[in-house]
């Protein structure tokens, strides 16, 4: 498959290339021949995906593989023979229909060859194999290019084209692929089962359409992503013609392509661990934008190296959003439509991709090339990079319209946030997947939050919830042994510091003994006191700094966020006037209660969708209700998700 691929991305820039080639230097022509060879690429899979999934599944699947390569071999290699453009998009068109009947069985063959629990390792190994051959394809070609050059110096020019080159090579490894799979013997012989793959596009269009304007962040994705590809695209149809007009020929062209895929690869590989303490729900918009905003960079330059670093800047930021994106589809989206979901995402790229990759080449010809005189000085602008800027612009829109609709916390600016990642103090933003549901109680003394804790937990039984209540310090047998500490005056003072770490010392082992294992489960766990308390009274309320105390505990629960945190809000007075003794921390003055729940109110303004401040001084029934109607709203609760699959 590697080798396949790789003559797979050889073979599209040879074709766009010859498609700029038999233009023969005239511009709107170059342009609108590598629309066409885009197109034709693209449209059989768009029209006939679903039927040659079923055609294909009636057939034996090796002999069907094993004849599609022979066919496809035999395309590639008549392409530079016949070299016109006729032959050129009729061939391509014939060997994307056949891939189209290649690729179902080549899908259903894979769970026969590897062990199940060894299927998503397979997954991966696909996806290196189809995406890692890009740059190594690319690179090949710029090799070519020199090659070709290297003939042309004592043979006919004819005879000496780069993307003839390339195309054989192309051919060849499809010859290649007829062997291995004649090879492998452990296919088993016989139709494949019908896959899931091949749902009618225009099914799986409608259902998730239905399911994806549900979800302000799903539908907000969806939208960046297919910006994202539309500015992607608009690179790819106009990359040929836009080195090009900067005076370079194949080779430039070819690193250009590598230069993309290098640039997506680092975004990926590198970029969630080097952005592993912001949101992801704010990385997604904002590297869309910084991408586009090179874009729009990439489109005035007029030097070939300055364009090939700025498109792998462009691209790593591209990968950025685009694993962001996926990452939090997988996690946002609930198992039951997630396929459904995966496979609209999907549909709507091919159909995006068609378009822009046909419009933009066209949009190109038509501007044309024009010149500028500023100060004497002549600037050449052709068509691809006027389109590209517009490509820019339009992807720059909507990163900041998708950044706006999904960013979290909406209280806190973007610059904030990177400042407060610079020293370290972001963090515990990205919510990580998990099964159960967790809520936290927090509140001023005397609030009433243990006995909100077991309202609240009656109530979820009665729905059906399996609930855990736990406090903190204390929820663990180790932790006992701390509140004891922590609690009893006779214990005399603790430096501000020790005391921070005893609390963080109980709640992670409270973390790692009760409230993970119990998520693991799919639980509900509610915890009286969490993190905040100790943001709350050992930074505000003593000498630290919050944001210092808070990182200790992000250490300590190793970013354990709760799903929802519920503030009981009491006047420090009245909470201390209804308790009987007073512990070493409620013998603290009323100020230090006040700077406490001042805290709370902070950090709950700052982030409404996963705070709710009650009212504390009202009834105990009052307070129970309105908790109760909030915490119904979570999306993961049993009830919710029920809800769903119907
Ligand atoms: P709490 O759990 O409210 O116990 P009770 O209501 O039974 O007295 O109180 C525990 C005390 O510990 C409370 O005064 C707040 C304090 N505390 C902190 O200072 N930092 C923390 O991180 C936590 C969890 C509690």
């Amino acid at each position: 498959m590697a080798f396949s691929s790789f003559g797979d991305w050889l073979g599209l820039l040879a074709t766009t290339a010859l498609a700029q080639e038999l233009a023969g230097g005239n511009y709107k022509k170059a342009n609108f021949a590598i629309a066409g060879v885009f197109i034709v690429r693209l449209l059989p899979a768009v029209l006939l995906g679903p039927i040659a999934g079923v055609i294909a599944d009636r057939f034996d699947r090796r002999r069907l593989m094993i004849f599609c390569d022979i066919f496809r071999f035999g395309f590639y290699a008549s392409i530079p023979i016949i070299h016109n453009y006729l032959w050129l998009y009729t061939a391509t068109v014939i060997v994307e229909a056949i891939t189209l009947f290649w690729s179902p069985a080549k899908e259903a063959s894979v769970p026969n060859l590897v062990p199940k629990d060894k299927l998503e390792s397979a997954n991966q190994m696909t996806l290196l194999a189809s995406y890692g051959s890009a740059p190594v394809a690319a690179l090949m070609f710029s090799l070519l290019a020199g090659v070709a050059a290297t003939i042309s110096s004592f043979t006919s020019k004819r005879y000496a084209s780069t993307a003839d080159l390339a195309l054989y090579i192309d051919a060849i490894s499809f010859l290649y692929t007829a062997w291995v799979v004649y090879q492998l013997q452990s296919i088993p012989k016989g139709a494949a089962s019908k896959s899931a793959v091949n749902d009618n596009i225009g099914k799986s269009l409608f259902e998730g359409f239905k399911f994806a304007t549900q979800s302000k962040i799903i539908s907000g994705l969806i939208f960046g992503m297919l910006g994202a590809f539309f500015a992607a695209g608009a690179v790819i149809g106009l990359a040929r013609t836009f080195v090009g007009d900067l005076n370079a020929g194949d080779a430039a062209y070819g690193i250009l392509f590598a230069a993309v895929f290098t640039g997506l690869a680092l975004g990926i590989w590198l970029g969630p661990k080097i952005f592993s303490q912001f949101s992801r729900r704010r990385i997604f918009g904002a590297s869309l934008t910084v991408s586009s905003f090179f874009l729009i960079i990439l489109a005035t330059v007029s030097n070939i190296v300055l364009a090939i670093l700025l498109t792998i800047i462009l691209g790593a930021f591209a990968g950025l959003s685009w694993v962001t994106g996926f990452t939090m589809l997988g996690m946002e989206v609930e198992d039951e439509v997630r396929g459904r979901i995966f496979a609209f995402v999907q549909s709507l790229i091919r159909i995006s991709l068609v378009l822009v990759l046909a419009i933009s080449p066209v949009l190109a010809a038509a501007i044309g090339r024009h010149s500028f005189v500023i100060n004497h000085i002549h600037l050449h602008y052709s068509g691809a990079a006027f389109t590209m800027f517009g490509a820019g612009i339009i992807g720059l829109i909507v990163g900041i319209v998708s950044y706006k609709r999904m960013k979290d916390r909406p209280k806190v600016s973007f610059f904030s946030d990177v400042r407060a990642a610079f020293r370290g103090e972001l963090g515990g933003t990205t919510e990580t997947s998990r099964k159960g549901v967790f809520i936290a109680f927090e509140g001023g003394e005397g609030s009433g939050k243990s006995t909100q804790a077991e309202l609240l937990k009656t109530y979820l039984e009665s729905i059906g919830e399996i609930v855990v209540v736990s406090r903190e310090p204390g929820g663990t047998p180790l932790g006992k042994q701390l509140r004891k500490i922590l609690l009893d005056p006779a214990t005399g003072a603790i430096s501000p510091r020790s005391e921070a770490l005893l609390y963080a010392a109980d709640r992670a082992n409270h973390v790692f003994s009760l409230v993970h294992p119990a998520l693991e489960r799919g639980d509900v766990v509610i915890t009286d006191r969490y993190i905040d308390s100790s943001i709350a009274y050992q930074g505000a309320g003593r000498v630290l700094q919050p944001a210092e105390v808070a990182r200790i505990s992000r250490w300590a629960t190793e970013s354990l966020t709760p799903t929802l945190t519920i503030i009981m809000d009491v006047p420090a007075e009245i909470g201390l006037s209804r308790l009987n003794g007073a512990d070493r921390l409620e013998q603290e003055p009323l100020i230090f209660h006040e700077r406490v729940r001042r805290e709370f109110l902070n950090l709950a303004n700052v982030d409404p969708e996963r705070y709710f401040v009650v009212d504390a001084t009202q009834s105990k029934e009052n307070i129970a209700e309105q908790v109760a109607e909030r915490v119904s709203l979570i999306p993961s609760l049993r009830i919710n998700r029920d809800k769903n699959k119907k």
